[in-house]
């Protein structure tokens, strides 16, 4: 897409959110010409898209019922690589994408026979992964512990360091002229004879032609939205915490799965374990609990963790859908756009959200992956929410 100013023939775009849907959206909307203005109602880039973990997992977290939403999942890995590139090169951020793959890991026998009916069901699916014992494992990761039994291993598994994609997308953003109201929450969607008008922030009314709904899990609590356009989405709490490992000397490579737990090593030494999954809403807090699992869950993976300091804990709120799958494109109110509710995949589904709704909004053309994943999924009685559960 060519850089250039704002033109008449281009809609005027008010995104709401500025998590990487509405950063990613909002650079290709400005650079492609469009008058963007995103309203964020805290920092630019500080909710789930910064306390995520940056898997790009399509392959080991496939599950037996999300066939359409696997496809979708498959295709934005696809992509994730070119997409890293360009952005990569655009704004000069290294986004410390990682080609490892991921190793998923079993301690008991129960774990094995679980991972087994997993694989399974995966291979079915046609993915390219591969069951290993859990010398062979250990062979890939040596500080694997001695009681796993066997493992998974995909080698199309690859991880980015999303925080340093969420700068790298806000400085895009900017760059392209995009204007970025932080600490300025939406409290409306303005929208008169099923046509958006704009929105309503503290600070007054502001018209745009199309509005981007990219609030995550803030997003259906914006009032002025007919209920057949307000996403069924709800925050979905997880603890997680970041250890430190000598960069020089790292413990692991791979991202690790094992049961409860993922572990996964940045090229800094940060070393991410994550994470709970409550139904707390916005509950903020940190608990015991929470940090004992997590650490009692990743030492049977990987016992040297151990010996790693503690540097960081943190809570995120994964934008949930009434049926955990992203709610993408047009709505029955003429310019209102959605781009939410991603529950666990926000960052692998970066590529194809942000270049599919940006598409939409410019050409008025859906890529066809993304029809399945309609708000009128919820209300349709035609289309039942099985479109997406097959
Ligand atoms: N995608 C990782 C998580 O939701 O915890």
């Amino acid at each position: 897409m060519s850089l250039t100013g704002p033109s008449k023939s281009k809609p005027s775009v008010a995104i709401i959110g500025g998590g990487l849907c509405g950063l990613g959206v909002g650079w290709r909307l400005a650079a492609a010409g469009c008058a963007v203005d995103l309203f964020e109602r805290d920092k630019a880039g500080k909710s789930a898209s910064w306390a995520a973990a940056g898997m790009l997992a399509a392959n080991v977290e496939a599950e037996s019922g999300e066939e359409i939403l696997l496809a979708l999942d498959l295709e934005s890995q696809r992509q994730w690589p070119a997409f890293a590139t360009e952005l990569s090169a655009h704004t000069g951020i290294d986004l410390g994408y990682r080609d490892e793959g991921t190793i998923v890991v079993a301690i008991d026998r129960d774990d094995a026979e679980a991972l087994r009916f997993t694989y399974d069901y995966q291979k079915t699916q046609g993915l390219d992964i591969e069951w290993m014992t859990g010398g062979q494992a250990r062979r890939l990761e040596p500080h694997l512990s001695p009681g796993v039994t066997a493992a998974v291993h995909s080698t199309l598994d690859h991880q980015v360091d999303n925080r340093q994609l969420v700068v790298a997308l806000e400085k895009a953003c900017r760059g392209a002229g995009a204007v970025i109201h932080e600490d300025t929450p939406v409290t409306a969607v303005d929208i008169a004879g099923r046509k958006v008008k704009g929105v309503e922030t503290a600070t007054g009314t502001h018209r745009a032609d199309v509005v981007l709904m990219a609030a995550g899990a803030w997003s259906y609590d914006i009032d002025g939205l007919p209920p057949m356009a307000r996403p069924p989405v709800r925050p979905l709490k997880g603890q997680m915490l970041g250890l430190r490992m000598d960069p020089r000397a790292p413990i692991v490579d791979h991202v690790v799965w094992g049961p409860g737990i993922y572990i996964v090593p940045r090229r800094s030494g940060h070393l991410i374990l994550g994470a709970t999954v409550e139904d707390k809403g916005f509950d903020p807090d940190m608990t015991a609990g929470g940090v004992f699992r997590l650490l009692e869950a990743a030492w049977e993976a990987l016992p040297q963790i151990e010996e790693l300091p503690l540097d960081e804990m943190w809570v995120g709120f994964r934008p949930t859908s009434r049926d955990d799958a992203p709610i993408l494109g047009p709505t029955s109110v003429e310019g209102l756009v959605m781009a939410t509710g991603h529950h666990r995949n926000g960052i692998l589904l970066a590529p194809i959200t942000i270049d599919g709704v940006s598409d939409f909004i410019l050409n008025g053309i859906l890529d066809p992956a993304l029809t399945p994943f309609s708000i009128n999924r919820f209300y349709d009685e035609t289309k039942s929410e099985t479109g997406i559960r097959a």
